[in-house]
């Protein structure tokens, strides 16, 4: 028999950019894991189900991190006086070397995927490094957390480290094929093709993730012009290429199963291209700031009809809770505005969190919000301690993205099941 839980709480989600969707003393019913009902009644059919009772605190969807590494974890906060090529050649680099040890990896990962879930993030797309076996050792490590979604074993043939970290093309390939085979073995943590960006792939080795991304249906994950010097380089690299995106798209890398972490250079056809291949952007604005690449014009690309979604990509982003990114996402959006002469207006939070919900949703199948049928994935946020008179439910959903109280997550959802709870 269907196992029958009822959540019980002021609940909150995002049906689309504009449109928050909050239920003071809501209910959500769910069955195996499923939402059933969501509203503002108890279903009679539910009268007898488990009750999880969180009245007065907020019942969110939980975050979706489209980007971040993996590896450098443990280097968040350091290293934030380079721009990106040679912080990748000082920082980067070397760090993600040490992960040929898998022992040293496991420690590494166990702490990150439980800092993913204590902060409310039960959705992800991931960098790891080049070495297969570690890469293994992240998915299982997720996947013993309570993460869902997709890791890629990182390629890169080219402009790597000699001793440190390289891999020829041969290896590339055949440890791809490796990486793939073992990777049946999950349920919840899925591969994505990752070659980490034009510099750092041949075009034998593109032509080769472009064919196994058609042949086998794998989504792909890289990073496109995110830096002047950047871009420049890959100019140099594939002078027949007229812009970085044709890079991608010669190689068969660049479909509606494609994320494109930070384009915030990317020209008007790039852009037109992105949206019409359906290829998803992927904003991560602290990392842009710290190894001050620029800022992305996100209300532009929302407006062009692409699609966007948030990423933490630690460690060139220094967070990875999503409260955070997504303010910074507001704040960085506010200083885009001013210096574009307040041609066009800002994105505000609710927008900011639509992006980093819902807007991913076509990637995990399911349906914007609460929506029924989709599994669930939720935070449960205390937020009783900065009561000072009464907000609505809207009003603290707003305050919630800068101030929050310790331990102010007290329950987290992923894929139907409570991964975390603190009571
Ligand atoms: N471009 C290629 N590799 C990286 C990386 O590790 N971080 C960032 N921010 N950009 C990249
Ligand atoms: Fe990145």
């Amino acid at each position: 028999m269907a196992q029958k839980i009822v959540i019980k709480g002021d609940v909150v989600s995002s049906e689309s950019l504009t449109e928050l969707r909050t239920i003071e003393n809501g209910y959500i019913c769910i069955d195996d894991g499923r939402i059933a009902y969501v509203g503002d009644a108890l279903p009679s059919d539910y009268a007898d189900a488990e009750l999880k009772d969180f009245s007065g605190m907020m019942i969110m969807q939980s975050f979706c991190d489209m980007h971040l590494h993996a590896p450098q974890y443990p280097m968040v906060g350091l290293g934030m006086d380079l721009p990106l090529v040679d912080w990748l050649d000082k920082y980067a680099y070397p760090l993600e070397g040490e992960f040929k040890d898998t022992e040293y990896a496991e420690g590494v990962y166990r702490r990150l995927a439980k800092d993913l879930i204590m902060h409310g993030t039960t959705r992800v797309s991931i960098f790891s490094s080049l070495h297969t076996d570690a890469t293994l050792v992240l998915m299982q490590e997720l996947e013993n957390a309570g993460v869902t979604g997709y890791v890629g074993k990182v390629n890169m043939d080219r402009n790597n480290m000699p001793g440190v970290l390289e891999e020829t093309t041969e290896e590339s390939e055949a440890e791809t094929l490796r990486w793939l085979k073992e990777c049946e073995r999950f349920k919840y943590i899925k591969p994505i093709l990752t070659p980490r960006f034009t510099p750092s792939c041949t075009d034998e080795l593109m032509a080769f993730l472009g064919d196994l991304s058609k042949e086998k249906k794998l989504p792909v994950q890289s990073h496109i012009s995110e830096n002047l010097s950047e871009i420049e380089w890959v100019k140099q690299l594939r002078p027949e290429c007229k812009e970085y995106w044709d890079t991608y798209n010669d190689s068969g890398l660049w479909h509606d199963r494609t994320l494109m972490a930070h384009c915030v250079y990317s020209s008007d056809r790039e852009r037109k291209a992105m949206r019409d291949y359906g290829v998803t952007a992927v904003h991560c604005c602290n990392s842009n700031t710290n190894i001050e690449s620029g800022i992305m014009p996100l209300r532009k690309m929302i407006d062009e009809g692409i699609k966007v979604t948030l990423g933490s990509d630690i460690a060139g982003g220094d967070t990875l809770n999503v409260f955070e990114v997504v303010s910074d996402t507001v704040k960085t959006s506010k200083v885009r505005n001013v210096y574009d002469s307040w041609e066009s207006s800002h994105v505000n939070e609710k927008e900011a969190w639509y992006l980093a919900t819902s807007a991913a949703s076509e990637w995990f199948d399911s349906k914007p919000g609460f929506a029924a049928g989709n599994m669930l994935h939720a935070i449960v946020l205390d937020d009783s301690e900065l009561m000072r008179k009464t907000l609505s439910v809207e009003e603290r959903f707003y305050r919630c993205f800068y101030k929050r109280q310790q331990n102010a997550i007290r329950s987290v959802w992923s894929e139907g099941r409570e991964v975390y709870s603190y009571r």
